[in-house]
């Protein structure tokens, strides 16, 4: 069976860049390999007391699509210097009960882009100090930032910038051999 990817996008607007970068990855999924976007705006804001009685509904079916994943690659834009807010909540969804971390073990790989030259700099190592914390081993070459992002598109929303397509290409084959590598 084709091993399972997904793909997380720390922005729900409509017309994100992070998004259209996320379906650029899923059309280019090599062979073998299944590109599937997680969702992540239904959930409600964590609170600790579910992890005691009932939960909102959307969690269960969330943390089961987590745990039938081979490996995880997050997509996302720097809000005020750091993880927006949506994407830390799913984080934190995931990662309860305590003991019933979904995200254990699974290789993971962070994107990040912004509309300035930072290209979301903070935002991509704000996450992978959580990645830590969540046990999952974290590709560290190539690191991607994309900056000026929305320079890299047509106007159809596909990514028409050639070196950056290339690149993205070129970082996918690179996290689909990390996993092979260190996948558990
Ligand atoms: C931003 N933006 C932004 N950009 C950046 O480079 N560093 C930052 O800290 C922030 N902070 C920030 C906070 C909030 C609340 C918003 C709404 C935006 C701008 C951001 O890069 C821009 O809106 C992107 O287009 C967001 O990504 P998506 O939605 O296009 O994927």
């Amino acid at each position: 069976a084709n091993k399972r990817i997904g793909v997380i996008v720390g922005s729900l607007r409509k017309e994100s860049f992070n998004k259209k970068i996320a379906h650029f990855l899923i059309e280019h999924a090599p062979m073998g390999y299944d590109l599937a976007m997680i969702e992540i705006g239904q959930l409600a804001l964590y609170n600790q007391d579910y992890d005691e009685g009932d939960s909102p509904a959307a969690y269960q079916p969330f943390r089961e699509a987590l745990k039938s994943l081979d490996a995880v690659i997050f997509v996302t834009p720097e809000y005020n210097r750091s993880v927006p807010g949506v994407l830390k909540n799913a984080i934190d969804v995931g990662s309860r009960p305590y003991g019933k971390n979904c995200w254990d073990g699974k290789p993971a790989w962070v994107i990040s882009s912004s509309i300035s030259n930072l290209s979301g700099f903070g935002a991509n190592h704000h996450l992978r100090q959580s990645l830590v914390f969540l046990n999952m081993p974290t590709m560290q070459q190539p690191e991607v930032y994309l900056a000026n992002c929305q320079n890299l598109f047509d106007d159809d929303g596909k990514l028409s910038n050639a070196d950056t397509a290339k690149f993205l290409q070129q970082s996918l084959e690179a996290f689909i051999q990390f996993t092979e590598k260190v996948r558990v």
